[in-house]
């Protein structure tokens, strides 16, 4: 049995200006997919004091007792000029309103999606906002002159990278994280760290290998020495290797053969959690998956993407009785761009009706697709057993996808050529089909599978 510790905070100089903050806790802290590892996991910020003083990603709710006693012991709140922002999540939205209360000075530096986000997180508050479009530096003095990247994915729609080139660091904020709680602030011997490394970009950026792509190229203008990430130990030791990996895993996405197209819209996150889990059964099973949140993506993304993908897959919360205006938009575009060859799926989150679900499912069914899972109802905030009910769902309709381009392509090959019958008949032969079962503490689970080959 792993030792249970109490919630935490690490202080750590990095350099002469630089400190981390990092609110740890040693148990899982969520039950999202990318926790599995059950690890636990630290909530990274940062402080850097030029002549002004700025704070990085102040964590979420779980810990805003103890992370801002850690940070009052060691500073002035009260002199603290900016709070930069790589993310906005409504996770965040208590500690902001606790430190703003205690600094009201603050100004807060994030992306324009950060800041739409931010005014319907604090709806009640004055909120001094700088907002940064990437092109922009922030003097804090003492040679810390920032810049800023622009990051956005459908998870992150208001992700932010800021550069120190005082010091190159490069603040990440999700990028190149982990869920792991330990001692180690650096990653000496990172190799430890490559599993959990691995399962993080698996969980977290693969579904949005292409943005992550487009993150990295802009990253690449920044000779950084350190990663200072949102979660996990920093990157120091492991930066070349872990920048190149990323490239490959991303690339990877990018091969397969088969892409599911993902489509979502979450307000408060819960069907994001979903779509997170089903994405991580899909690309599990070896099929790629495009993730589109639905409230920031384009008509003609959406269009391009589903055009492309083998399979899709709709996700929608209920609000007010209806899903809301983008996913109605994303439906319309779906309905009259996929080919009824492909697989379908609907999945969403609800409080006590579920219309958003019904509709989805019901579109889906009037025009003649399959689905390639029962659909999914979850209420309101899944639970460990549904996200892994989740993944089983999206690790099926990989298999159900893998399974009728087998049988396409057998049969081409049987028509097209005058192969001997021996060979027609092998063609034939879709593989075994297996029972694969797990169990891990009272979780138990089990999914047919035709990718169980025998190792010798
Ligand atoms: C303003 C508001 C209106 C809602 N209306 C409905 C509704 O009409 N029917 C329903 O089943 N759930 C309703 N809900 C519950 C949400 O669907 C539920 O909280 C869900 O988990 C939200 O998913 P999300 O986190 O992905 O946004 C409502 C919630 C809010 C905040």
């Amino acid at each position: 049995m792993p030792e249970t510790k109490q919630r935490d905070v690490q202080v750590f100089l990095i350099n002469t200006d630089t400190t981390v903050v990092r609110s740890r806790t040693w148990d899982r802290l969520k039950f999202e997919i990318e926790y599995a590892l059950q690890r636990g996991t630290t909530a990274n910020s940062y402080v850097i004091r030029g002549d002004k003083i700025a704070l990085f990603d102040p964590p979420g709710e779980s810990f805003t007792e103890v992370f801002l006693e850690a940070l009052q012991a060691r500073f002035d709140l009260k002199s603290i000029d900016y709070v930069i922002l790589g993310h906005v999540n409504p996770n965040r939205g208590f500690t902001l309103k606790t430190l703003l209360e205690l600094a009201p000075q603050i100004t807060f530096v994030c992306s324009n999606p950060g800041a739409i986000a931010l005014r319907s997180i604090l709806p009640d508050q004055e909120l001094d906002i700088k907002v940064v479009r990437g092109e922009e530096t922030l003097d804090l003095g003492q040679g810390h002159r920032l810049e800023f990247a622009l990051t956005p994915s459908p998870r992150w729609p208001a992700a932010i990278c800021t550069y120190d080139p005082q010091t190159a660091i490069l603040f990440t904020d999700k990028l190149f994280g982990s869920h792991i709680c330990g001692n180690q602030v650096m990653d000496e011997g990172w190799t430890i760290y490559s599993e959990d490394r691995r399962y993080y970009f698996d969980c977290l950026m693969a579904p949005h290998a292409r943005q992550v792509e487009k993150a990295l190229d802009k990253l690449d203008a920044f000779p950084a020495k350190i990663y200072a990430t949102g979660h996990g130990p920093l990157v120091r030791y492991g930066l070349l290797h872990l920048t190149n990996s990323y490239r490959e895993w991303s690339k990877q996405q990018k091969t397969q053969e088969l892409t599911v197209a993902l489509l979502y819209a979450s307000a408060y996150g819960n069907t994001g959690t979903l779509a997170q889990a089903i994405a991580r059964g899909i690309t599990k099973a070896g099929v790629a998956v495009e993730c589109l949140n639905c409230e920031a993506a384009e008509p003609e993304e959406i269009q391009t993407v589903v055009e492309k993908a083998d399979g899709f897959i709709m996700g929608s919360p209920t609000l007010g009785g209806h899903a809301p205006t983008q996913i109605q938009t994303a439906l319309g575009i779906v309905l009259s761009t996929a080919t009824k060859t492909k697989l379908a799926g609907a999945f969403g989150s609800f409080g006590w009706s579920g219309e958003a679900i019904d509709l989805i499912e019901s579109k889906f069914r009037d025009a003649g697709y399959q689905l390639g899972f029962e659909t999914i109802r979850v209420k309101f905030k899944p639970t460990e057993v549904t996200l892994q009910y989740c993944e089983e769902a999206g690790t099926d309709f990989a298999q159900a996808l893998k399974k009728a381009k087998k049988a396409r392509t057998s049969r081409k090959t049987v028509s097209e050529s005058q192969a001997a019958r021996t060979e027609q008949a092998v063609g034939r032969l879709i593989g075994s089909l297996c029972i694969v079962t797990t169990k891990q503490g009272e979780l138990s689970g089990a999914m047919l599978a035709d990718w169980v080959a025998q190792a010798t």
